[in-house]
């Protein structure tokens, strides 16, 4: 059975609906740790309440490179089983990017959750993004972590419709419903060695 490490920044709600889900859905993974890269992530209290492993390495104001800051990640992760070889990396709202040296030791062991229909509107703020272009769908976005960002295999991903009176508040909720259902399904696809990925594609087996 895969460990799981789930990085974290802030809310956790992906992050919680994963842990709860491998619960309830029975999905063959072992949680094993929750990284945040801030003391106050609200999630932090969320996994701890839920009996999960909690680890802090503060960004804020961290003396080194993006690598250096990534060994730390890496070294908790691997003490907690979550290797490149029986692991699997869940960047749940995690706000940083990652460095070349962390995508290439965990080269398809990464995955993200992107509020958007990759490749439109990357980066921050991808819901706001998709209103203020005129957009009539978005959605959301399981992809594997590549060097580049918000740029790797898709592994599943799932549409909202964009409705003419929508702010950023009502059509980001609609679209966490979607995220809320998708990743936990991914995790799952991933725990049952279920996805093979060939160059940009992913085929679900
Ligand atoms: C989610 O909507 C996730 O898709 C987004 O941050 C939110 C985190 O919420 N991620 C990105 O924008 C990454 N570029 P959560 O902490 O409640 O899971």
């Amino acid at each position: 059975m895969l460990n799981l490490g789930i990085l974290i920044s802030g809310r956790g709600s992906n992050m919680e609906n994963i842990l709860k889900s491998i619960k309830s859905k029975k999905i063959p993974i072992n949680p094993a740790v929750v990284i945040s890269n801030r003391t106050d992530a609200r999630g932090l209290k969320i996994a701890g309440n839920l009996g999960i492993n909690t680890e802090v390495i503060e960004s804020k104001g961290f003396e080194g490179s993006r690598a250096d800051y990534d060994k730390k990640i890496i070294s908790i992760l691997k003490k907690y089983g979550v290797t490149p070889e029986n692991g699997l990396v869940c960047l749940a709202g995690f706000m940083r990017i990652i460095s070349p040296q962390f995508v290439k030791e965990y080269k398809n062991r990464i995955i993200n959750i992107h509020p958007a229909l990759l490749p439109s509107f990357t980066g921050l703020n991808a819901q706001k993004q998709a209103l203020e272009y005129g957009a009539k769908y978005s959605g959301c976005t399981v992809h594997f972590v590549d060097a580049e960002m918000d740029t790797g295999p898709v592994i599943i991903q799932a549409v909202v419709k964009i409705k003419e009176n929508d702010t950023e508040e009502s059509l980001s909720k609609r679209i966490l419903k979607e995220e809320h259902r998708i990743y936990p399904e991914a995790v799952n696809l991933i725990a049952r060695n279920k996805v093979r990925v060939f160059g940009r594609k992913t085929i679900i087996t």
